[in-house]
Formats: structure tokens, C-alpha cells, sequence
């Protein structure tokens, strides 16, 4: 069996720049606050009507596939991770694929629905179908677009300063080499915490999931009619349309399955962390970063953050990181890099990378 490797890399990231204390003037919070928690400085925001994750990925896709060196057409699969995506269905994979011209070619197009962890998720299974010799140019895109569906009243603070819009790709090949390319990856779940970290409405639940969850929540779905709604004037009325977060519960989880999965993936290679050249966590809170530094004695070299001026920019998050560290310079031929991300679901990944 042939190793997989990262071939390419792109990212976007949309040209408007919002400042804390651009959401100071919409909302009671303030610059201090947002940097205190979390690091963030600035985030950027799609144009809107015009841009989508779609649209942004097919920006990050068309620098990956030029970084690779190959043409559009030679793209065998696509897998998209997103939990911003255009539509509720149809997936965001084929959206790319009209966006990117490539519709004649017919290959086939996988939405990932694992929101922080999905481009983890997504390179995992490029790596599988790419050793198996099932495809040789895989497209993965990690691709948001926050700003359409965040609450920027006051009510939503504590999630809507964290989040930025943007994306990622990577073109994954097989290659002989057999002691570079994916070396490992690992994916894990809970699913008992699905709605700590959740965007639960509009969705076909009809409040099926109360039974998990510790408060009584009315959508107002009306009664004796055929069939259900899918939103209700309630859900609009009191801001349900919106993600809700458990801040701290969440932290709490991310920094010790952070740790948790960089060692599964040290441990299965038989790879040093002394060797590591370069980790890129999902860019979830610079603090949970930071604790996941000092937990596994990371230099600051050996972690690249860029949360302060992206904010959380959920599955796109690695991608743009990793192809940043790529323009750099900081990544090269040989390095060990390793990837991890945690979010809702919860799900957490990693993948260690023999570049
Ligand atoms: N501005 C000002 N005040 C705020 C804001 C805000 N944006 N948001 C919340 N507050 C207030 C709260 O109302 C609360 O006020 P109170 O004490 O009067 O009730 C106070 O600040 C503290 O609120 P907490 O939610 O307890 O604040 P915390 O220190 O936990 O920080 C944060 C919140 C930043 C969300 C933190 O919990 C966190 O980062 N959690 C991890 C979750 C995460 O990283 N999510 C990112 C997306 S998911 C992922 O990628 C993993």
C-alpha cells in the first residue's frame, strides 16, 4: 500500500476586517474581554450575498490545485467540511465542484458534518481512500461562513466574538515514498454532549432530544397538523435560529482530549514529540492553545496560532493555518506536523505528517 501525501495547500480569507471594537458598537462587549478569554484581536467577514464557504473554498481549492501542480480535471474526489454551508442539502461538495467548472468530469462529492474536528475528519478519509488506490488527487476543503448565521445582539456575545469567516484546501496524492506523507490519523466522538456545542434549529429534531437535555425548551412547534414546521415564530421571536455554547463546559473538554489525541498519534507513529517540528490545533481559543503548549511542553515555535487575527474560523481553521506555516517557510520537507482539533459533536482528531 502507498503512503498518502499533502501536496498542495491554499487558503482565502475574505478582504473585510472586523475589529473588537467593531462589535463593541453592536453589542455590550468589549476589547478586553474578547482578548482576555480568547486572543482575538480582528476576524474577517465574507461579503455578503456574495460570498459563501462555497465560494471561499473554491478560492482556498484553486490555490491548492496550482500548488500541486496539476489541473482541475485531474481531481478524482472531493470532500467538503463545513458547518456554515450554502444550503441545508444539497451538501457543499457539489457546490464546489459547479463553482470550480468541473461538473463534466462527474467525480464524486462528500460533505463532512463534524464542524471543528471535519477537516481532520476529511483528511482521514483522503488518506484512506488515497491508500487504498481508490483515488490519486483528492480535493479537501475546510470552508465557513460565520457571519451570516451569528446573533449580534448582546444575547449571542459569548459566541459571536469567537467566530471569523474564511477556508482551506489541500490536494491529498499517493506517493512511494514510504517514509513521508500521513503517517497516522485518529477520530473519536461523544456524542452525550451533542448540545453543548450545537446550532440545533432550524432541524428536523421537533424537540425529540429534550430527553438529553437538562432544560425544558419550547420551540412552539404548533400541534394537530400533518407533518411538523421546520421553524416556528418562537424559534425567530426568542433567537433559537442561532448556535448556543456552553463556553466553559466546552473548554473544559478541549484541553485534556487536545493532549489526549496529540499523544495517541505520537504513541501509534512511534514518533518523538521532541521531533515535532510544527503543531497546528484547531484555532479555538488562543488560551486553550496555550494550555495545550505548556501541557505538552511545546517552544512557541513548535505551535503556530493565528486565532488573534482569523478568530475561529471552525473546520477552515487548520487548512489556513497549515498553508500559511507552508508560505512561511516554517514547514519543510521532512518536518513532523502534527494536526488536532476538538469542537462540538464532540468529536477531536489528530494526524501526524512526515511533510
Ligand atoms: N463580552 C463581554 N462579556 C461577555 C462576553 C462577551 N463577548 N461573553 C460572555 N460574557 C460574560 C458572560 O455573560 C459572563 O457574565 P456574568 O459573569 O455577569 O454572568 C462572563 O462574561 C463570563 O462568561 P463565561 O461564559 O463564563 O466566560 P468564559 O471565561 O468561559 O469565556 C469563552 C467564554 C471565551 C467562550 C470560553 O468559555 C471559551 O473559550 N470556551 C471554549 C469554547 C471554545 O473555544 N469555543 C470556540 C468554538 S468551539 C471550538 O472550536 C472548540
Amino acid at each position: 500500500m502507498k503512503n498518502s501525501i499533502i501536496v498542495g495547500v491554499g487558503h482565502y480569507v475574505p478582504e473585510t476586517v472586523v475589529k473588537n471594537s467593531d462589535l463593541e458598537d453592536v453589542m455590550d462587549t468589549s476589547n478586553e474581554w474578547i482578548i482576555e478569554r480568547t486572543g482575538i484581536e480582528e476576524r474577517r467577514y465574507g461579503k455578503k450575498h456574495v460570498e459563501t464557504s462555497t465560494t471561499m473554498g473554491a478560492k482556498a481549492a484553486e490555490m491548492a490545485i496550482h500548488d500541486a501542480g496539476i489541473s482541475k480535471e485531474d481531481i478524482d474526489f472531493i470532500i467538503f467540511a463545513t458547518l456554515s454551508p450554502d444550503y441545508y442539502f444539497p451538501g457543499n461538495g457539489v457546490l464546489l465542484q459547479r463553482e470550480l467548472g468541473i461538473t463534466n468530469t462527474e467525480i464524486g462529492a462528500l460533505d463532512i458534518r463534524n464542524q471543528c474536528s471535519g477537516f481532520v475528519y476529511g483528511l482521514s478519509i483522503a488518506d484512506q481512500f488515497v491508500k487504498t488506490g481508490m483515488y490519486k488527487n483528492v480535493l479537501l476543503v475546510g470552508g465557513e461562513m460565520h457571519s451570516m448565521g451569528l446573533d449580534f445582539s448582546t444575547r449571542g456575545r459569548n459566541v459571536t466574538v469567537i467566530f471569523g469567516d474564511g477556508a482551506g484546501a489541500v490536494i491529498v496524492q499517493p506517493t512511494d515514498d514510504k517514509n513521508r506523507g500521513i503517517l497516522t490519523t485518529h477520530l473519536h466522538s461523544n456524542g452525550t454532549y451533542a448540545e453543548k456545542l450545537a446550532f440545533i434549529s432550524p432541524g428536523a429534531h421537533g424537540g425529540y432530544y429534550q430527553k438529553y437535555t437538562d432544560e425544558e425548551l419550547d420551540y412552539g412547534f404548533p400541534k394537530d397538523v400533518l407533518g411538523e414546521v421546520f421553524v416556528t415564530q418562537k424559534m425567530v421571536d426568542e433567537g433559537m435560529l442561532y448556535p448556543h455554547m456552553e463556553g466553559q463546559f466546552v473548554f473544559k473538554n478541549a484541553v485534556v482530549k487536545f493532549p489526549e489525541v496529540i499523544m495517541e498519534a505520537f504513541k501509534k507513529s512511534g514518533e518523538s514529540i521532541e521531533n515535532l517540528k510544527l503543531l497546528i490545533p484547531h484555532q479555538a481559543n488562543l488560551r486553550i492553545s496555550q494550555f495545550v503548549q505548556k501541557r505538552l511542553g511545546l517552544k512557541d515555535e513548535q505551535i503556530w496560532n493565528n486565532i488573534q487575527k482569523y478568530g475561529n474560523t471552525t473546520a477552515a481553521s487548520i487548512p489556513i493555518a497549515l498553508s500559511e506555516a507552508i508560505q512561511a517557510g516554517v514547514v519543510k520537507k521532512g518536518d513532523l506536523v502534527c494536526l488536532a482539533a476538538f469542537g462540538s459533536g464532540f468529536t477531536w482528531a489528530s494526524a501526524l505528517i512526515r511533510w
